[in-house]
């Protein structure tokens, strides 16, 4: 595990939060877009297991994580202090797959690892910029970060589930009207019943589709099974491995809600 000292830990919305940790740039160097590391959130045993966060930005030596309170963990995260240590686990899982002419969907706290990608996209070198991004939540105040992913100069389509910006309804309803259009690989990280609606569209308009998947996450390192997701071939994939990201057509979405 590494140690970094929290520099600000900033409520962006309700329950929405940016952390910022200041680490060694030689640590930084070594993440990519898409990967993940485990912060240990609490020095005594409760929570006992790290919790996965993907990384949200790198400036110098702050790393920063944009986390959505959910449970204990990122409750007690939520209360952790500026200049308090931090341990973290990382690089961990694979980078998001290098593709070209591509769309990102972001559904909810879904936007918080393509901070880091649209960074490291802007030299074309490693990692190529999204042709858009299509960004929904359920209110104006949950489209987080926008000042920082307009920076880019990628156009965002938004929506909110109450109208309150953007188009009103599913972000999945802008993705269906942009493939009719102009069928792109995705790229899409989000809740399950947004994913699942990804690969269905995707099927449809027979466009390469990857998901970023969540699981529940024990070792990180291959050792446990406790992130495995059923793949199409009847075997089973880690994500904290394999993935967080996978083709849709390996995974059998069944196991979606
Ligand atoms: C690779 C990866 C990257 C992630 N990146 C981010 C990120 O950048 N920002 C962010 O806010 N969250 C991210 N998450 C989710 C985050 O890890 C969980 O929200 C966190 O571990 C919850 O911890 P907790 O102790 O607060 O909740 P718990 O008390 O453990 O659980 C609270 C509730 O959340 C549900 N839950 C917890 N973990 C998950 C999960 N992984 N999948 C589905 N439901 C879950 C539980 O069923 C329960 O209902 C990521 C998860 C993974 C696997
Ligand atoms: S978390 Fe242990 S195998 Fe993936």
């Amino acid at each position: 595990m590494y140690q970094g000292k929290v520099v600000f830990n900033i409520k962006e919305a309700d329950n929405i939060y940016l952390l910022g940790i200041e680490a060694p740039k030689k640590i930084l160097k070594s993440f990519k877009p898409g990967q993940f590391l485990k912060i240990k959130i609490d020095k005594r045993f409760d929570p006992l297991i790290p919790r996965p966060f993907s990384i949200h930005a790198i400036d110098e030596n702050i790393l920063y994580i944009l986390y959505q309170v959910v449970g204990k963990g990122t409750k007690a995260l939520s209360e952790i202090k500026k200049g308090e240590i931090i341990e973290f686990l990382g690089p961990l899982g694979k980078p998001f797959p290098k593709i070209k002419n591509y769309i990102i969907c972001a559904g909810g706290i879904g936007i918080a690892g393509f901070g880091f990608l649209l960074q490291k996209s802007v030299n074309k070198k490693d990692f190529y910029p999204p042709e858009k991004i299509f960004y929904g939540a359920k209110t104006k105040n949950e489209l987080v970060r926008l000042p920082f992913l307009k920076k880019f100069g990628i156009p965002i389509k938004l929506s909110t589930d109450d109208g309150s910006k953007g188009y009103k309804g599913l972000i999945t309803d802008m993705v269906e009207k942009e493939l009719k259009k102009n069928p792109q690989i995705i790229l899409a990280c989000g809740p399950q019943p947004m994913l699942k609606k990804i690969a269905e569209l995707g099927e449809k308009y027979k466009v390469k589709t990857y998901l970023v998947m969540e699981t529940f996450l024990a070792c990180g390192i291959g050792f446990c099974m406790g992130c495995v997701i059923p793949s199409k071939k009847g075997n089973y994939l880690h994500l904290c491995i394999d993935g967080p990201t996978f083709l849709a057509e390996e995974i059998d979405l069944g196991f979606l809600s």
